[in-house]
């Protein structure tokens, strides 16, 4: 709720200058949003392999695909290190930049090793996701 009275908030300050192209979204934002979108692509192969939904090949590709993309815009959405209060995010980031793009990109690679042919591979293959979310977590997120 507050996250989207910010942004809403955001918006209409971008509206009013009536400078349209600053309404691309930086900092807490950019971030907020990048992992919620990381978050629902996750949970579509998270689901599939524990059938929860259908299997299926192409979609578990093509959502492979959507996470190495926004998993390869990472870096340079973080470079803001705008940090307003109601942000997880924590400075350590900006301390150790080499180690979070390090953590960034063992979670490309991951994304990278998903086999998504059978259900069976599918399985196997995204612990190894889930492990890269949690050890960025662990070290740059707020708990
Ligand atoms: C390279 C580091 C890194 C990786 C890898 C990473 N995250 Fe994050 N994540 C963060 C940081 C830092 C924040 C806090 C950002 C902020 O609040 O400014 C965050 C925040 C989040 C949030 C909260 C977003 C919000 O504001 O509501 C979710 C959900 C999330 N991550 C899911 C995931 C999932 C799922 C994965 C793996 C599939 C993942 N993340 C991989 C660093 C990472």
């Amino acid at each position: 709720m507050l996250k989207g009275l910010v942004s809403l908030y955001l918006s209409l300050i971008f509206l009013s200058s009536g400078t349209i192209v600053l309404a691309a979204e930086s900092g807490y934002v950019a971030r907020s949003n990048l992992m919620q979108n990381i978050r629902s692509e996750f949970s579509v192969l998270a689901r599939m392999a524990q059938e929860k939904i259908q299997f299926d090949e192409s979609l578990a590709e093509s959502t492979r695909l959507t996470l190495l993309n926004l998993a390869a815009s990472a870096p340079t959405i973080f470079e803001d290190n705008e940090l307003p209060i109601n942000s997880e995010a924590l400075p350590a980031i900006w301390e150790n930049w080499e180690d979070f793009i390090s953590k960034s990109e063992d979670f490309e690679f991951a994304l990278e090793g998903i086999e998504t042919s059978t259900l069976i591979d599918l399985r196997s293959s995204l612990g190894n996701v889930g492990a890269t979310c949690g050890s960025c977590h662990q070290k740059y997120r707020m708990k």
